[in-house]
């Protein structure tokens, strides 16, 4: 594991950023896994930068995004679609048909089947992840047994908690989410997380032991052969994190 420790948020935004931007040269036509939420916000307006001023092309590009609210439609400004939209693909040269959001309205069997087929035939270069509070990756909730292709996901209420900020009301937080499973997430060629925010125990879960632990998602990482971290300098220090 490949832990790259930053003295600011803009830092690990250009870090990541930059790593994402040497696989779309090299392959035009990768796929990138995305995901939402905060964390990679800054990355995907370094990303936009990058497009505008140095003419970084996506047109080859595809993208498949780790989750969906259900009961969301694609064009509520809530969802994950549109936020996709909204903070990355309305701002660069990628043809929205290559990019993929899984439905979290209609059938959800259907939209499961659909999400999985897509998984199956893509390999994704690299995952994007941001990690919350309670170790969950994607929307993998700590549990005894995770799931490892997509599926549907109850949310735990430290999650509500925490998503409440995107929503007018805790009560319009959507109390479940389609995501990868923890088997497509881990099929990614590379992973790349960008820790951000109240993230203390879970990073410390992540980076300070040797454990693999169903009740902390993100310790599944410790298993794949290609993984970088981006981590504050501060929330090394708090957890102890030696480099
Ligand atoms: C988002 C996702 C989630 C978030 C996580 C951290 O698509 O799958 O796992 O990455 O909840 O969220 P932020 O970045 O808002 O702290």
């Amino acid at each position: 594991m490949e832990v790259i420790v930053v003295g600011s948020y803009e830092e690990a935004s250009e870090k990541a950023a930059e790593i994402i931007e040497k696989i779309v040269k090299e392959k035009p036509d990768c796929t990138l896994g995305l995901a939402t939420g905060s964390s990679p916000v800054g990355m995907y307006n370094e990303l936009i930068r990058k497009h505008k001023e140095e003419g970084l092309d996506f047109s080859g590009v595809h993208t498949v995004n780790l989750d969906e609210y259900v009961g969301l439609a694609p064009d509520h400004s809530r969802s994950y679609r549109y936020f996709m939209d909204d903070v990355l693909f309305n701002h660069i040269n990628i043809d929205k048909d290559n990019t993929y959001v899984a439905k979290g309205i209609g059938d959800m069997d259907e939209n499961l089947k659909e999400f999985n087929d897509v998984l199956e035939k893509a390999q994704v270069d690299i995952q994007v992840l941001g990690v919350g509070a309670d170790g969950h990756i994607g929307f993998n909730e700590p549990s005894k047994c995770l799931v490892a292709g997509a599926h549907k996901e109850k949310l735990d209420e430290s999650t509500i908690d925490a998503n409440q900020r995107f929503f007018n009301s805790r009560d319009e937080v959507p109390r479940s989410a389609i995501t990868m499973g923890i088997g497509n997430i881990m099929k990614a060629k590379r992973l790349l997380l960008i820790v951000n925010g109240n993230k203390k125990e879970a990073a410390k879960r992540l980076l300070t032991d040797d454990l693999v632990d169903t009740m902390c998602p993100v310790t599944f990482l410790k298993m794949h052969r290609d993984v970088t971290v981006i981590l504050e300098e501060a929330l090394a220090a708090e957890i102890g994190y030696k480099y």
